[in-house]
């Protein structure tokens, strides 16, 4: 039987699934090792699941609200969000892109109010789901490469 690199975790959330090579920017977008730098994070990169290669990142002893990680939708629509307690999988919720993208990603035009030295927050409509289109809400630029856009 093939077991994953990892360690089960008593207490956090798992989040699985992860597009292969985008846990990193998971990581990244959570802003954890920011906001809690005591945080332990294991990250596992292109292990071979039952449904093919993933990335999965595990974050002890913090329980994610799934509304936080709805941003991680937009680079890794297939994720799934464990919350894990005593060893168990307690909640399982998969992730869902929300109606508005607010201050994640950056508009791709330069001229746009939102990159002037306006205190302006990003943000952007989405057009569609499946494939992933949104457009700036103020300049109605499509961002072409959403997961180099992500600040
Ligand atoms: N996990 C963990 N620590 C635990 C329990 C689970 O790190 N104490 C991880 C597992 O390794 C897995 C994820 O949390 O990556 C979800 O666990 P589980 O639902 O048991 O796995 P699957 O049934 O394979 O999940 P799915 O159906 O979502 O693929």
């Amino acid at each position: 039987m093939k077991e994953l690199k990892v360690q089960p975790i008593k207490d956090g959330t798992v989040i699985d699934h992860i597009t292969p090579g985008n846990a990193l920017k998971v990581v990244k977008i959570l802003g954890i090792t920011e906001k809690q730098p005591d945080s332990i994070i294991s990250i596992a990169m292109n292990v071979v699941g039952k449904r093919g290669k993933k990335d999965i990142v595990k974050i002890e002893n913090r329980e994610l609200d799934p509304k936080e990680v709805d941003k991680i939708a937009l680079i890794a629509p297939n994720a799934t969000i464990n919350i894990i307690r005593n060893y168990e999988v307690a909640e399982k919720h998969r992730v869902s892109v929300p109606d508005e993208v607010v201050g994640i990603v950056k508009c791709p035009n330069p001229n746009c109010i939102s990159n002037t030295r306006e205190p302006i927050e990003t943000k952007f409509i989405v057009k569609s789901r499946n494939p992933l289109k949104i457009k700036c809400y103020y300049c109605e630029r499509e961002v072409e490469d959403i997961s180099s856009q992500i600040m």
